[in-house]
C-alpha cells in the first residue's frame, strides 16, 4: 500500500496550478446521463473518484472518448444498465448522483444504498424524498434503492430539512426533465452546484435562481450535448495556500477563482497571511513568519467549508495562541485529531470542537489517514513538523486531489510516495 514519507520543518516556495474542481466534475459527469447526445467535459481532474464515476458510467454502457486535450467525451445513447452496484458504490457516495439523472431520463434506477461512512452517518432521506415528491415509486430492499416512474416525473415544490450538496444536485437533475415546475428551497448553493446549473442550462435546461437557496426548475422534454469546463476546485485551492501558511512560505496558486473562497483567504489573512489576487491567481506570503490561531465554524456555502476544516485544524496546532474549530455539518469528521496529536498536537476535543493550543513544533511520526481531508490534514501537518512523517492509507488522498506529490515538490517540498520503505528512502527525501 503507497504512504507518503515527508521530510518536514522548510517553508514551502512556488508556484503550481490548481486542477479542476472533483465535487463538480463527479455530478457532471452523472449529468451525461441526462443528454440524448453526447457532451465533452474540459478541465477533468485525474482523480481515482472520476475513474470510479467513469468505470460506473460505462458498466451501465456509456462509452467515453478521451481526446488530445484530455477532454472527456461522454455517449450515454447507449446505455442498457439502469444500475449502481454496491461493489461501486461503497467505494465512492457520490454514485448516488446517478439516481436522479436516471430516474428523470428512463424511468428506473436500482442503486445500491451507500451506508455510513468515516465522517459521518450521512443519510440519503432527503435525496429520496424530493424524488418521491416529483411522484417517484421508491422501494428499499436488500439494500438497494429501486425507483421506478411511470411517464415523466413531475413538478413538486420540495423544501429540503437541511442543506444537501449531492441531494440539491440529484433533485436539479430530476427535475430537469420533469413535467412541469419545480422549485427547490433551502437548496445548497456551494459553487459546484451553480457550476452543475450552468452545465444543464447549457445542455437547455431552464433553471433559474442559480448561486441561490431557492431554484425554480422549469421542465424540458429533452436536453442535449455540449462542450463544458469545470471550475477549478477550491478545496485543493485552500488546501495548497493553508501549506504556505502552516510553512511560513510563499505559493502562488494558477488557474484558480478566488471568488469562491471568500471565507477561507478570510481566515487565512485573519492568521497573518499576505493574500494577492488576480482573476485566476492567488499568492500567499507568510513572510516567514508562525501562523495565529484561528476560530472557524464550518457551515453550508458561502460560510467556512467542512471540507478546510482539517487543514485548518492542522495551522492552529503550529500556530501562536489558541483557536476553537466548530464542526456543523459531519458529525464525526475529527479523526485526524488523535493523530495529530501522535505528532505532539495540543487539542482538546470537545463534542464538536477542537480547541488546540499551538506548538511551535509538531513533531514527524508515522499517521494513518482515515478520509480524504484528514489524509490532506496529515500532509500539511508533516510539512510544518521536525523530523520524518509518514503519512499511511493514502488511497484516501488519490480520491481527490491530483498529483500531490508532485506539486508539492513543484513548491520545494521533501515528499515522496513509496509503497515499501526502507532507511535509505528516509534520507534520500530530505534531498
Ligand atoms: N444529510 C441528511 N440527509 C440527506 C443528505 C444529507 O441528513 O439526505 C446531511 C448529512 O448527513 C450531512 C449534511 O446533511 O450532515 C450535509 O451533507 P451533504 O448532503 O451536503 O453532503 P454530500 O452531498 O454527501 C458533499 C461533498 C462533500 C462535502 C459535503 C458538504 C460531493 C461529492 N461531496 O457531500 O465532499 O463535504 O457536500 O459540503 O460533492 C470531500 O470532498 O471530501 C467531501 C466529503
Amino acid at each position: 500500500m503507497d504512504k507518503l514519507l515527508i521530510a518536514g520543518g522548510t517553508p514551502i516556495n512556488g508556484e503550481i496550478r490548481i486542477s479542476g474542481a472533483k465535487n463538480a466534475t463527479l455530478p457532471m459527469l452523472a449529468a451525461a446521463l441526462l443528454a440524448s447526445t453526447p457532451i465533452e467535459i474540459c478541465n477533468i481532474p485525474h482523480l481515482q473518484d472520476v475513474t470510479t464515476t467513469i468505470e460506473l458510467l460505462g458498466l451501465m454502457g456509456a462509452v467515453f472518448t478521451v481526446n488530445d486535450d484530455l477532454n472527456i467525451q461522454i455517449d450515454t445513447s447507449t446505455l442498457t444498465q439502469f444500475s449502481a452496484p454496491y461493489e461501486l458504490v461503497k467505494t465512492m457516495r457520490a454514485s448516488i448522483l446517478v439516481l436522479g439523472p436516471l430516474l428523470a431520463r428512463y424511468g428506473k434506477a436500482d442503486v445500491s444504498l451507500p451506508g455510513g461512512c468515516a465522517i459521518g452517518s450521512r443519510p440519503i432521506n432527503l435525496h429520496i424524498h424530493g424524488l418521491q415528491a416529483m411522484g417517484a415509486d421508491i422501494t428499499i430492499k436488500n439494500g438497494y434503492i429501486h425507483a421506478r416512474t411511470h411517464g415523466r416525473l413531475r413538478g413538486a415544490k420540495i423544501l429540503m430539512d437541511q442543506v444537501s450538496v449531492t441531494g440539491t444536485e440529484n433533485l436539479i437533475m430530476a427535475a430537469t426533465l420533469a413535467n412541469g415546475v419545480t422549485i427547490i428551497e433551502n437548496a445548497a448553493c456551494e459553487p459546484e452546484v451553480t457550476d452543475l446549473i450552468h452545465l444543464l442550462n447549457k445542455m437547455g435546461a431552464e433553471i433559474t435562481g442559480v448561486g441561490t437557496t431557492t431554484l425554480t426548475v422549469e421542465g424540458v422534454s429533452t436536453l442535449n450535448g455540449t462542450k463544458y469546463t469545470v471550475l477549478p476546485d477550491r478545496i485543493e485551492t485552500g488546501t495548497y495556500l493553508t501549506a504556505g501558511a502552516l510553512t511560513g512560505g510563499k505559493v502562488k496558486l494558477k488557474n484558480t477563482d478566488p471568488k469562491i473562497l471568500d471565507a477561507v483567504l478570510l481566515k487565512l489573512e485573519e492568521a497573518g497571511a499576505e493574500i494577492d489576487t488576480g482573476v485566476d491567481w492567488i499568492y500567499l506570503d507568510m513572510k516567514g513568519k508562525r501562523p495565529k490561531a484561528v476560530d472557524v465554524c464550518t457551515a453550508p456555502y458561502p460560510a467556512f467549508p467542512t471540507d478546510m476544516q482539517a487543514q485548518f485544524t492542522a495551522l492552529n496546532a503550529v500556530a501562536e495562541g489558541s483557536g476553537a474549530i466548530t464542526e456543523t455539518i459531519f458529525e464525526n469528521r475529527f479523526m485526524h485529531v488523535q493523530e495529530l496529536q501522535r505528532m505532539g498536537a495540543e487539542i482538546n476535543l470537545r463534542g464538536n470542537t477542537a480547541v488546540t493550543k499551538g506548538v511551535k513544533n509538531l513533531t514527524g511520526a508515522p499517521v494513518m489517514a482515515t478520509d480524504l481531508r484528514a489524509s490532506a490534514c496529515l500532509v500539511l501537518a508533516g510539512l510544518a513538523a521536525q523530523g520524518t512523517t509518514i503519512v499511511d492509507r493514502i488511497y484516501h488522498i488519490d480520491r481527490g486531489y491530483e498529483c500531490i506529490e508532485e506539486k508539492l515538490q513543484n513548491l520545494g517540498a521533501n515528499i515522496k510516495r513509496v509503497s515499501n520503505y526502507t532507511v535509505s528512502d528516509i534520507y534520500s527525501i530530505y534531498g
